[in-house]
């Protein structure tokens, strides 16, 4: 039986510190029995369980000299992971066009196949690369388009993905049609209605952000999909913040394309990413870097990348096993679980406004804040000056605040310094 003490040592091996050097120690029983931890207790209660959280902590080497709430950004790996790519690389630079491309690349099946897995698809639908960027830019600049096609997207898209589209709009005539909706929004029927009113019977794509990274507004994927399909539209998704962070599965968000970087919520080392592609729409992608074959229906077409690290690709694979030995119910319980902690107290502060809907149908862990009558770099500079709280600015569209992002390691003592910041700028503005 699970008991406690069992769990706290297993998870200690994950620490990767003293207990046992890195996570590759562990069996399947052991991953099993991790993840099975206390399965009477709920992802909820759970959620606020600090001893278990204080021992996924530790498997961070995180800075004590500063407090990260820009994990939006990029995240930390933890140890386990920052061991594997080091083991890698050394291993690599023994002889590296033997040992990376003929033994480490070996591990890219069975990663494919995992990645795969985790996210309920076919692994002939998966591809690895280095970002978000690259996945969704090998969509949004490979899909045959013809002048006067036209695209529906918002201003709130990720500027990666609104400069590739505008690009194509220069280049070959395409037509953007811009959603107009003004976030944070809490009416995930008037969100779909904006985006229907954008569908035209020119409309051949719809670009849907599942998770946007400017306040952390959670938009309703699979609505704004199944009308575009209803209408003979394609649908590509960026999944770039939600992969990892929301429990679901690719196909539960009714895209035909979805791209994420996996060095955000997964925790995987920085500058990878991965690209899911509906397997009958395969062939019809010309890839970003093309192969002899830029026909064929081999998701292996994309990964035609030249001479890249391979020993950051393959830790990817220790990454995933951190997150299933978490739970993705857990992970996602727990970050709406830091984000409420301090959102809900920095509401009820005078001057200060949340931009971001609290419901955990609207926003996971990303959340933006504003104080009346100081502007978002002032907010994040002073954050960081007296507190050594380091946030992201946000100005865009009517947005002007800070958006704050937890993730699995951050302490509630972080967020009560982060609340005593607030607290004191709310009353210097
Ligand atoms: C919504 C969204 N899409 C795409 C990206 C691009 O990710 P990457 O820099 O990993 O390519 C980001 C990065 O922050 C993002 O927030």
């Amino acid at each position: 039986m699970t008991t406690r003490r069992h769990f706290i040592n297993q998870i200690s091996a994950l620490a990767g510190a003293s207990l046992l050097p890195t996570f590759k120690g562990l069996s399947s029983n052991d991953l099993q029995s991790i993840s099975s931890f206390s399965p009477e207790k709920s992802a909820l209660l759970m959620a606020s369980d600090e001893d278990y959280w204080y021992q996924i902590q530790q498997a961070y080497t995180v800075s004590p000299q500063i407090i990260n709430l820009n994990n939006g950004g990029v995240s930390p790996a933890p140890t386990v992971v920052q061991n594997a790519v080091e083991r890698y690389s050394k291993f690599a630079n023994e002889a590296p066009s033997y040992f990376m491309w003929r033994i480490l690349d070996q591990g890219r099946e069975p990663l494919r196949e995992n990645l795969a897995k985790f996210s309920g698809v076919s692994p002939e639908e998966i591809a690895i690369n280095r970002n978000a960027t690259e996945a969704l830019d090998t969509v949004i600049l490979g899909l045959p388009l013809t002048r006067g096609d036209e695209i529906v997207m918002s201003k709130y898209d990720y500027p990666n993905m609104l400069h590739a589209w505008r690009q194509r709009e220069l280049r070959e005539g395409l037509k953007i049609n811009y959603v107009n909706i003004d976030l944070p929004l809490e009416d995930n029927d008037l969100i779909v209605q904006k985006y229907v009113e954008q569908m035209t019977p020119r409309t051949k794509v719809v670009h849907i952000t599942h998770i946007v990274n400017w306040n952390g507004q959670i938009l309703p994927a699979k609505r704004i999909a199944d009308e575009a399909h209803k209408r003979g539209i394609e649908v590509v998704i960026d999944g770039a913040h939600s992969f990892a962070h929301l429990e679901y599965k690719i196909p539960d968000l009714g895209g035909d394309y979805f791209g994420t970087s996996l060095h955000k919520w997964l925790s995987a080392p920085i500058g990878s990413g991965m690209l899911w592609v509906k397997k009958e729409k395969i062939s019809k992608i010309f890839p970003l870097i093309p192969n002899d074959k830029p026909n064929s229906d081999n998701i292996r077409k994309f990964e035609n990348l030249g001479t890249r690290p391979f020993m950051i690709e393959q830790a990817i694979g220790q990454a995933l096993n951190f997150q299933l030995a978490i739970g993705n119910a857990r992970k996602e319980a727990r970050l709406h679980f830091l984000k409420n902690y301090w959102a809900k107290e920095a509401s009820k502060i005078p001057k200060v406004k949340l931009n971001t809907p609290i419901k955990p149908e609207y926003s996971g862990a990303l959340a933006h804040f504003s104080i009346e009558g100081m502007e978002a770099g002032k907010v994040e500079a002073e954050l960081f000056a007296k507190y050594k709280i380091h946030t992201s600015p946000v100005k865009w569209e009517k947005l002007d605040g800070v958006r704050v992002t937890p993730h699995v390691y951050t302490s509630l003592q972080d967020l009560d310094r982060l609340l005593d910041g607030i607290k004191y700028l709310s009353t210097k503005s």
